[in-house]
């Protein structure tokens, strides 16, 4: 049977380094802050930004909240965006993923200010770390990276598949995972013998969005499997890429859904939050 890697307990740790730091900060006259921006009423993302904002509290950092309504203009959000990205008391700037459709998602993340682009999501973090500079690291592939070195398991040298191609998790976690000395393949929906290529994998990263999609046999026995889906199952209950119950039993390490990947997303929020000082100021 696998070892379950921990997410809750590995991000409160994570969570607790960090408060330890803002209490530093907080000596040297240091304040950080977070602004977080919703736009419309999707449950998730009130749970997910709900989070966000607890976990700002318990680091000792401030959180400001804006809840737009779901016919907020484009205009709007980007106006707020350039209000929050001339206060000086703001550090970091969320915009809460999914906007509705009436709004560009590029245009918005274009228009937060790099220094404060805490997700992550702005051309020029991604860009910065495609080739090896400072800048922030999307917080879900940042988070299994924590999971794995704080787990003891090594990645140098290791067949990592990201199962995936998205530009929040599947794309920054190759490149990661590459910068920690992997092979690393990105497969897709579109990849030809996909239970061959991820069959390969001494860690197999699932972010693909279908739930229970990966079962044992797309995994290599005693592999370690990474499950970075948040879905429903048929009866309405949380569940990830991986059916778990079929998997655990032939891999060597496993996270759940929830508890696994989810927390640490938080977690590394809040690093980036707290690195803003060092990166910027
Ligand atoms: N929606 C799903 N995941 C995320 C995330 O990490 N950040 C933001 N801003 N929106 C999301």
């Amino acid at each position: 049977m696998a070892a379950i890697i921990d997410g809750k307990a590995i991000s409160l740790q994570v969570k607790d380094e960090l408060k330890k730091k803002v209490e530093e900060l907080k000596e040297k006259g240091i304040q950080i802050q977070l602004a977080v921006i919703q736009v419309g009423d999707n449950p998730a993302s009130a749970v997910y930004v709900r989070n966000k904002k607890k976990g700002c509290e318990y680091i000792g950092i401030g959180s400001l909240s804006y809840e737009l309504a779901g016919d907020v203009t484009e205009e709007e959000v980007l106006s707020l965006i350039q209000e929050l990205n001339g206060r000086e008391d703001v550090n970091g700037i969320l915009v809460q993923l999914p906007l509705p459709s009436h709004i560009d998602e590029d245009k918005v993340i274009k228009a937060i200010d790099p220094k404060k682009d805490v997700d992550g999501f702005h051309p020029e973090s991604v860009g910065a770390l495609c080739i090896g500079q400072p800048g922030f690291v999307s917080c879900t592939p940042a988070g299994v990276i924590q999971l794995l070195k704080r787990s003891g398991i090594e990645i140098e040298g290791k067949e990592c598949v990201v199962l995936g191609r998205s530009n929040i998790v599947g794309k920054p976690m190759s490149i990661l995972l590459l910068r920690e000395n992997a092979t690393v393949t990105i497969a897709h929906s579109r990849t030809k013998n996909l239970k061959e290529v991820t069959g390969r994998a001494d860690i197999l990263i699932a972010a693909v969005g279908r739930p229970k999609m990966i079962t044992r046999d797309y995994v290599k026995e005693g592999a370690v499997v990474i499950d970075v889906g948040i879905n429903r199952d048929e009866n309405n209950k949380l569940c990830g890429d991986v059916d778990f119950e079929d998997v655990a039993p032939v891999c060597s390490a496993i996270t759940p859904v929830p508890g696994g990947v989810g927390p640490m997303t938080v977690a590394m929020l809040l690093y980036n939050c707290v690195e803003s000082i060092g990166l910027y100021s």
